[in-house]
């Protein structure tokens, strides 16, 4: 399978949503990365239900929400209700992973589990077989517009290995500080998925940034 491009709407124009709604739309983005902060778990406060439900009516692309909450079990029901095709959760946040995680799919919602940059990959042994898909902070979570740690290149290849060895079907999303210099090493390294904000939406033509990082390899 060739990666997945997701377009990280907190670096989107909140005052003219919909224009870069119809641009990811005709763009060959994949899915939309929605960013949910609670200003506990990060020191930022992004977007709830009204705005998912909105972006939900307004396109028929996957829906890749990523928690940044904590005690992230209490809303799953309403992040499905609102349009969530994915949810991904924190390892940090979580009191029991895998419940939450057993939780997300049955309300037939992809599960993912997420860690940040100082949270090691093994900490993964055992959820790795409750989840579709694995996201690696790659810049401390909370804003876009960040500097790409580069270790997060071992984690992706320790990952991988952890993957292949158990023979599981789980995805690898990397998060924050993507570009087009070091998409090329990610997905060689064994990523699925790429998200990508302000590489995007900073651009001078997002659309074609997009096509950039689709067709890195
Ligand atoms: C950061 C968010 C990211 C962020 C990425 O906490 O999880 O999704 O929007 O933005 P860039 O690509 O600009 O680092
Ligand atoms: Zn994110």
């Amino acid at each position: 399978m060739s990666h997945l491009v997701a377009p990280s709407l907190l670096s989107a124009n909140f005052l003219n949503l919909e224009k870069d709604i119809l641009m990811l739309n005709q763009s060959e983005a994949d899915w939309y990365h929605l960013d949910v902060m609670d200003g506990v778990f990060v020191p930022n406060i992004s977007f709830g239900f009204p705005i998912i439900e909105k972006i939900r009516k307004a396109t028929i692309k996957q829906l890749d929400i990523h928690l940044m909450i904590v005690d992230p079990e209490r809303y799953l029901e309403r992040f499905k209700k609102a349009g969530a095709d994915i949810i991904s959760i924190h390892m940090e946040a979580c009191k029991n992973p895998i419940a939450a995680l057993r939780t997300i799919r049955r309300l037939q919602a992809k599960a993912g589990i997420v860690i940040n940059p100082a949270t090691p990959v093994n900490i993964l042994a055992d959820v790795v077989y409750e989840v579709d898909m694995v996201l690696l902070m790659s810049v401390n979570p909370g804003f876009g517009g960040q500097s790409f740690i580069p270790h997060t290149i071992e984690k992706v290849i320790t990952l991988k290995e952890m993957i292949e060895s158990r023979n599981l079907n789980v995805m690898i999303e990397v998060d924050g500080g993507v570009d087009l210099q070091n998409a090329f090493t990610l997905v060689n390294s064994g990523v699925d998925v790429l998200v990508a904000g302000n590489t995007i939406f900073a651009s001078a033509d997002p659309k074609e940034t997009i096509h950039q990082l689709k067709n890195i390899c």
